[in-house]
């Protein structure tokens, strides 16, 4: 079976002419996959309960004669203005208390029964008028889910999740640690969603309201997927996930209940940024599912996040998809396949650009859908094999953006990114793992600044040590447990032991501080005393920066300041982690073949020989500047 390739079509943004021409310049383009309806809401039902399927039953038998297949898309990402109308307390409230106006797109509170009536109607409604349609081969309902809604129905359901999760009030004021400014809780209906208020809001309840709005979300998506599961039983469900600086739901639970994985990348970064953004993205996907098979749903043809919109440069785009082919993504998918003339999105580049086919990037997307029907779906099976796993937790990265921190440039992400940009450097297959899972089969781990951490999780991450692994502790980690409260006692309270240290003072830092041999630090300083590990690098006034504690059969680092990416990738190369590799070569190892990637602009060596599938060339362990290619072993 080959690879899905194709994005969304959005064809009732243009006159019924085009949708000919879309389908032979999809069939040239080597398109066998489109995602269609997915903001076409008013269009299927204009006035409630009246619905006007005639178009998209035209585009859906075009597309199938054509032989393109169909993500269709259940549309309730974006209500009607009809449906605001008629329902205003279905609007999102914003935490100001800003009752938002239809106008844009995500404008609903997906706690609001009048909005669950109405997805879930337009939902059945789409399964039942196309659950034999010959071009159906998937679902996609909804469009990245991750609007919070903070108004009184949200209120309500809020409440009826905090009593499920902490029982009783008692429970509830204890964990949320309500004795500070006199905020206890006598009766459950004083709770609200944490909305705008004088000062510092409570950092356990913005938390809260996080986990509730992701399962909240989910409960929805359950609905829908159960809804067109009894309809369709064969047809897989999937909605796509967005990947960038924020995350508004737990992907690890989330990613239990789709039946395929599926993810929006846009990176923030150019050139070779945008590579390693690329590499990071497509890991952490492939890990929450479980190391098997995913798909890339949306990428763009050019870069759209940032001030300034740019294109890719020259093999930028194959590049790029090969990475995600590469590390599991059973196909390559871009928003959209014709750019917008009109709306909100107008400036967005797609497949098919504004200029129309005599166009470099149609050019490029031509090459790109020939390249692809030639390397093969990777078979339901664990991927990519990685040594080394980087501890991820959305809710530890949701408490860290919570209110008054110690310091505003504590930074999951970034910490994050930058343990595997290290390892992507060096060569080294890494994937993510929560913590909370058995990590006994990495040879490494390594936990960027984790703050909040669960007992039974750093009970494992001792086991994992004292068992022989290496474990790599970034500052700012085991700090906290999962009602935010602090683990007394000295720092990091759930990991001194494990580290052998103690930390009795943060030292947030102003300026750049250099480490003899570990360059330069930022961000964070911290006392550091030994109680039991030893010192391999120390602040300028002599204190220990990076400590090594060996427990058991294992080793347990830690890292008390953000380092640069080179002081970093000495500690790694210490802990036993430097591949070899040349930064900006990439070589993948699938089961069967092995993708070599050279996002430089020099020629590279590799160490791959044999035939590539994309050229059917040989090729003898060199790659050209920018170069790709795909090798069975
Ligand atoms: C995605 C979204 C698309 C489009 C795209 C633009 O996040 O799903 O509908 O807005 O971003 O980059």
């Amino acid at each position: 079976m080959p690879l899905w390739y194709g994005g969304d079509h959005n064809p009732e943004q243009w006159p019924e002419e085009v949708w000919a021409e879309d389908v032979a310049l999809m069939r040239r383009a080597g398109v066998n996959l489109v995602t269609v309806g997915v903001f076409s809401w008013s269009r299927l039902e204009p006035s409630e309960g009246r619905y006007t399927f005639g178009w998209l039953d035209r585009v859906l038998d075009l597309l199938a004669d054509g032989g393109i297949r169909v993500d269709l898309a259940v549309p309730t990402a974006s209500p009607p203005p009809w449906f605001s109308l008629a329902h205003p307390d279905a609007l999102t409230v914003t935490r100001d208390g800003v009752r938002l106006t239809h106008g844009s797109r995500d404008t609903y509170c997906v706690s609001a029964p009048a909005y669950r009536e109405a997805s879930l109607r337009v939902t059945r409604a789409l399964g039942e008028r196309y659950r034999d349609h010959p071009a159906l081969a998937m679902w996609h309902v909804h469009n990245e889910y991750g609007t919070p809604c903070h108004c009184d129905q949200a209120g309500a359901a809020f409440r009826t999740w905090l009593r499920e999760r902490h029982g009783g009030l008692d429970a509830l004021n204890d964990a949320w640690t309500t004795a500070f400014w006199g905020q206890h809780y006598s009766d459950w209906a004083q709770i609200t969603p944490p909305r705008a208020t004088q000062y510092l809001p409570n950092p356990a309840q913005a938390l809260d309201f996080r986990r509730f709005v992701s399962e909240e979300m989910l409960a929805h998506f359950r609905e829908q997927r159960d809804l067109l599961r009894e309809l369709t039983p064969e047809v897989p469900v999937t909605t796509n996930y967005v990947l960038a600086g924020w995350a508004s739901i737990d992907h690890w639970k989330w990613s239990r209940e789709v039946d395929l994985v599926a993810v929006d990348h846009y990176p923030s970064g150019q050139g070779m940024a945008a590579a390693e953004q690329t590499a990071f993205a497509a890991d952490l996907v492939r890990s929450w599912a479980g190391g098997r098979p995913w798909l890339l749903m949306e990428q763009a043809t050019g870069y759209v996040l940032g001030p300034r919109m740019s294109p890719k440069e020259p093999g930028e785009i194959a590049r790029h998809s090969l990475q995600h082919v590469a590390r599991g993504s059973k196909g390559v998918m871009f928003f959209q396949w014709r750019a917008s003339r009109g709306g909100a999105e107008q400036w967005h580049p797609g497949m098919l650009p504004h200029t129309g086919p005599d166009s470099r990037v149609f050019r490029e997307v031509c090459d790109l859908g020939e390249a692809l029907e030639r390397i093969p779906t990777p078979p339901d099976e664990p991927v990519v094999e990685a040594e080394v796993a980087i501890l991820w937790d959305e809710e530890a990265w949701w408490a860290v953006q919570g209110p008054g921190l110690p310091s505003a440039e504590i930074d999951y992400l970034a910490a994050a990114e930058q343990a595997h940009r290290v390892l992507w450097r060096q060569g080294v297959a890494a994937c993510f793992a929560h913590p909370s899972h058995d990590l006994s089969a990495y040879r490494a781990v390594l936990v960027p600044s984790l703050y909040l951490i669960s007992d039974e999780a750093a009970r494992g991450l001792r086991a994992y040590v004292e068992g022989g692994g290496t474990l790599v502790v970034s500052f700012f980690s085991g700090i906290a447990d999962e009602h935010t409260r602090i683990r007394l006692g000295g720092y990091p309270g759930a990991l001194r032991e494990t580290l052998g240290i103690r930390v009795e003072e943060f030292h947030p830092l102003a300026e750049t501080v250099e480490l003899p041999e570990y360059g330069r630090a930022t961000v964070w300083s911290e006392i550091v005393h030994l109680d039991g590990a030893e010192a391999i690098a120390r602040y300028p006034g002599g204190g220990p920066a990076v400590t090594r504690h060996r427990l058991g059969g294992g080793t347990a680092w830690y890292v008390s300041t953000r380092l640069d990416d080179r002081g970093y990738a000495r500690v790694l190369a210490h802990a036993g982690l430097a591949g070899g590799g040349v930064p900006g070569v990439e070589v993948v190892r699938q089961r069967d073949r092995v993708f070599a990637l050279n996002h430089t602009g020099d020629e590279q060596h590799v160490p791959v020989h044999g035939t590539d599938l994309i050229t059917g060339k040989p090729v003898g362990g060199r790659l050209d500047p920018g170069g790709y290619v795909v090798v069975p072993v």
